[in-house]
């Protein structure tokens, strides 16, 4: 395992938007759901649930309900989670807390293993839970979460600047404002 290769990856995963026509191989598809369920899971509930959408007319379809994307991806994954599971499994703190953060390492997984596949990905939450569920005939305890938009990207994105490390490290305890970082 490199470490050098794995922060690479990890600095330099964007969020894309604007894709080329290209489409996505179904086996590559595949490969980016396998990702996603060896991501940890509270209780190891497992509750989430993945659609993917690669049909071209259902991507056009379903552009018109998600309004702060400009162009139809070639495809996404919309990462949903069960929640009849997830309450059986992992009980209240299940539903309240743990299957958000679950289908939220399973998109990171997914984003990370597209941008090995040099594909670029966008998470996307504003979309109207209702239409979404429709769309993609969800059954009554199955909730979409989030979006992964993913193809390949038209042009490069430059990184949108992280706070320093000395603004959101803490060793021990949390520093108070007027204390120096002494990491
Ligand atoms: C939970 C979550 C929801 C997001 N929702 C949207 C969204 O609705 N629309 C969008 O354009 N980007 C969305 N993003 C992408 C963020 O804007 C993006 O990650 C952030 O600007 C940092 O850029 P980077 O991903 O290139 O590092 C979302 C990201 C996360 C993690």
């Amino acid at each position: 395992m490199d470490l050098e290769l794995t922060m690479e990856l990890i600095k330099g995963r964007r969020s894309i938007r604007r894709f080329s026509k290209e489409k996505i191989d179904r086996k590559q598809l595949e490969t980016l759901v396998e990702a996603a369920v060896w991501a940890p899971s509270g209780s190891n509930a497992q509750a989430w649930q993945f659609v993917v959408v690669d049909d071209e007319s259902m991507l056009n379809r379903l552009m018109a309900f998600l309004p702060g994307v400009l162009q139809a991806p070639p495809a996404l994954i919309c990462l949903c989670i069960d929640y009849q599971r997830e309450l059986d499994r992992a009980g209240k703190l299940g539903v309240d807390v743990l299957g958000i953060m679950d289908v939220s390492m399973a998109a990171q997984n997914i984003m990370l293993a597209a941008k090995a596949m040099n594909l670029g990905s966008c998470a996307i939450r504003g979309f109207n839970e209702e239409v979404m569920r429709m769309a993609l005939a969800l059954p009554e305890n199955v909730k979409p979460e989030l979006l992964v938009l993913l193809g390949y990207p038209e042009n490069p994105v430059k990184a949108p600047a992280r706070r320093p490390l000395d603004e959101v490290l803490h060793w021990q305890k949390y520093r108070q404002k007027d204390e120096v970082y002494n990491g």
